[in-house]
């Protein structure tokens, strides 16, 4: 699949320091909103006063998408603790290991592992996903003392999983979240489903990932797959969480 084309656009007059260093990092060409042009890009990034979004230009209309961590808030506080995810990664009420999360996307699992009080670290490869993922979670911390402390315990890093240096990594329990996300009518409804989609290129090495996260991981590596997928790799699951539509599997160190 062919990279998708994504500029970074300005609605002033002259393009200001957030967004020159938005292009200095990212590398993306930079437009004027009012030249900006369907024929030359598949999207375009933008500060907004909800920070910075991304919008595809689409017959679909799903509207922009930007990182939002208080719309996840409520989940986080709904039984958290019963929740597969976090039982997966055997926390609880006492206990509280360190996650790597080689997988970060939107941050949505690495949010509920801070708000269940584990220090994570978050690996993200794309650096449309990172940017916008890192753009909410600064947002985030700046809400509040409480929103401060969640947001401090998820350290975020532009990297491939598989290029760390793994005498430099010791978590507790290293997470793995793959899954691509699958064309269906029914992720289509859901917005982030539809943009990873679309932003996301290239194949993931599973199997190298999994072997990296053996390697490291003091305790545990927790791989989240589709309810019917088959494992990750040859080697035995210790223990299975499943839901109705996805599945953890617990490797035990
Ligand atoms: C299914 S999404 C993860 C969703 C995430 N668990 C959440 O809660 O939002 C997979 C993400 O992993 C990233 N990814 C895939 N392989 C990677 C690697 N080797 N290193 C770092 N990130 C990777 C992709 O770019 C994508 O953003």
């Amino acid at each position: 699949m062919n990279p998708i084309k994504i500029a970074i656009t300005y609605g002033g007059k002259e393009i200001n320091d957030k967004e020159k260093e938005l292009q200095s990092r990212t590398r993306l060409p930079i437009v004027n909103r009012a030249q900006l042009s369907a024929d030359f890009v598949d999207g375009f990034l933008y500060y907004s006063s909800q920070g910075l979004r991304i919008e595809l230009v689409s017959k679909i209309n799903q509207g922009p998408l930007s990182v939002s961590f208080n719309t996840l808030e409520k989940r986080a506080r709904d039984s958290l603790f019963g929740q597969n995810l976090i039982k997966a990664l055997g926390i609880n009420k006492g206990r509280r290991p360190k996650i790597l999360d080689a997988t970060a996307g939107f941050g949505t699992d690495s949010f509920l592992i801070a708000c269940a009080g584990s220090e994570v670290s978050l690996f993200e490869r794309n650096t449309i996903v990172f940017e916008l993922l890192q753009d909410g979670l600064i947002r985030y911390s700046l809400i509040g003392a409480k929103e401060n402390r969640i947001a401090s315990r998820m350290r975020l890093y532009h990297m491939d999983f598989n290029d760390i240096e793994s005498n430099n990594w010791t978590p507790d329990v290293v997470y793995l979240d793959p899954m691509f996300p699958r064309s269906s009518k029914n992720s289509l409804s859901k917005k982030p489903m539809y943009y990873m989609q679309k932003i996301l290129s290239g194949k993931t090495d599973e199997s190298c990932m999994f072997e990296m996260a053996l390697k490291i991981a003091k305790k545990r590596v927790v791989v989240k797959r589709r309810a019917n997928s088959p494992e990750i790799s040859k080697r035995k699951v210790d223990f299975v969480y499943k839901g109705n539509s996805n599945r953890f599997d617990v490797y035990l160190i």
